[in-house]
This record gives C-alpha cells, structure tokens and sequence, in this order.
C-alpha cells in the first residue's frame, strides 16, 4: 500500500506550504495539483484556446508535458512546461482565476485526474489542492482540510506574492480570494469541500509550525 496524506482546503490558506514541508520531513512525493490547473490555463491561452471549445481543451490536455522541482527552500516548486520553466507565470492571481475557470469544466478534470494519480507512488505522496480527498485520492489514510478566516487568507496570499516581487494591496487581493473560493466552491465538479474523514484544522490563529505538529502527529498516529 503507498500512503498518501491529502491536504485539501480554499485558496491562500497555506497548503501549499505545509504540504511541501511535511513531503520533506517524510521524504514522500509531493502532488501541487493547482500547478497543474494553473499550468494548463496558461497553455491553453498560449494556445488561444477559449473555455468554450471543449474538443480542443481536451486535445491540450491530453498532451501537455508539466513537471515540478521541489527547490531546496520548501517553496516555491519551480515548474517546467515543455521544459520551459513557467514559475513566476504560474503564481500570479491572473493565472489562478483563469485556472479556476478552466477547472469548473467536468471533462477537462477527468483528464487531468488520470495525470494526478501518477503522482502515487513509494514511499508515499503528498497532495494538496482542492479534491485531493474526496475525488482524486478517496481512499487516501490520511486526510486534512485547511480552513481560516477569509481576511487571514488574503493577508497570506499578498505576503506571498509580494515576497515573489508582485505588487498588490489587501482589498483586491480580498476581492480576488473570495472570488475565487466562491467559484470553486459552489462549481457543480468536485467542489472544494472537506472528506468526511478528514481532520479539518482552522489554521487562523496558527503558526505554520503548529499546523505542521498536528498534521505530523495525525500520521504518527
Ligand atoms: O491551489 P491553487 O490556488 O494553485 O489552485 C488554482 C485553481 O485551480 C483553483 O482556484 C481551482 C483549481 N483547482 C482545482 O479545481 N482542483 C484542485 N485540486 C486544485 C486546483
């Protein structure tokens, strides 16, 4: 059996973060299935693709090569896309919309699944996103939901981005969280929602390192 650990939960809430750290300190593979997402709508607008022309979508994703570098300061993951690396592009919010929107079409994410599940392998795999636990890997043992409050979110998510040298300010940057979560949230394809078994942590009022402990400690268990 190859144990997986799905970190799941609404954008700026600091998965990604988390979920790098605990692959380290395990030495498991680590699945950012957002990148993937990301990834894919900056192909397909490369490609001049609309989110209408399903047929096309599909073909893209059927054959878009993305792989991750796990850098040596936890995050972020640098990304390739045709060995081309696609980093910096990858994080910004404009990207994250359009993933989100791309990410509401019910096809499109049943191929993009099957290239998730690839990332299950010995000795074991992290995966964050927004399905991790109750689409992509239900049988997964252990199982996590990130929650905080909206305000808390969009403080992380700007000190994120500004610490990658992108400008921006607290009320947009609110604006656009809450946007996005509103979307992913109530898309009628595996929206983000918490597994029944999962540990749901209100991250809030945490350090990193405390969510760390009780994520750790759930595994040890
Ligand atoms: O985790 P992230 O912010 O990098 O994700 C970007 C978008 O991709 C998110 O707003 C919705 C979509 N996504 C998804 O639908 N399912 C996932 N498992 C991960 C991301």
């Amino acid at each position: 059996m190859i144990p997986i650990l799905t970190l799941d939960g609404p954008s700026g809430v600091g998965k990604g973060t988390v979920a790098s750290i605990i692959a380290q300190k395990l030495d498991w593979h680590l699945l950012d299935s957002g990148a993937i997402y990301r990834a894919f709508a900056i192909v397909a607008r490369d490609n001049d693709i609309k989110i209408d022309d399903i047929d096309d979508l599909l073909k893209l994703a059927n054959n878009f090569d993305i792989s991750f570098k796990l850098n040596s300061n936890h995050e972020p993951l640098n990304v390739y896309l045709n060995n081309v690396e696609v980093s910096s592009e990858l994080r910004t919010e404009k990207t994250a919309a359009l993933a989100s929107q791309f990410a509401k079409i019910e096809s499109l994410r049943k191929v993009l699944l099957v290239k998730q599940r690839q990332f299950k392998k010995l000795p074991g795999l992290v995966a964050d996103g927004r399905d991790m636990g109750t689409v992509v890997f239900p049988d997964a043992p252990f199982k996590v939901f990130l929650t905080a409050e909206v305000e808390e979110r969009a403080k992380r998510r700007l000190k994120q981005l500004q610490e990658r040298g992108i400008t921006g300010n607290i009320s947009h940057t609110l604006a656009e969280v809450q946007k996005r979560d509103e979307r992913d949230a109530n898309r009628q394809h595996s929206p983000l929602r918490p597994a029944k078994d999962a540990l749901v942590i209100d991250t809030t009022n945490l350090a990193i390192n405390e969510v760390i402990a009780k994520v750790m400690a759930l595994i040890k268990a």
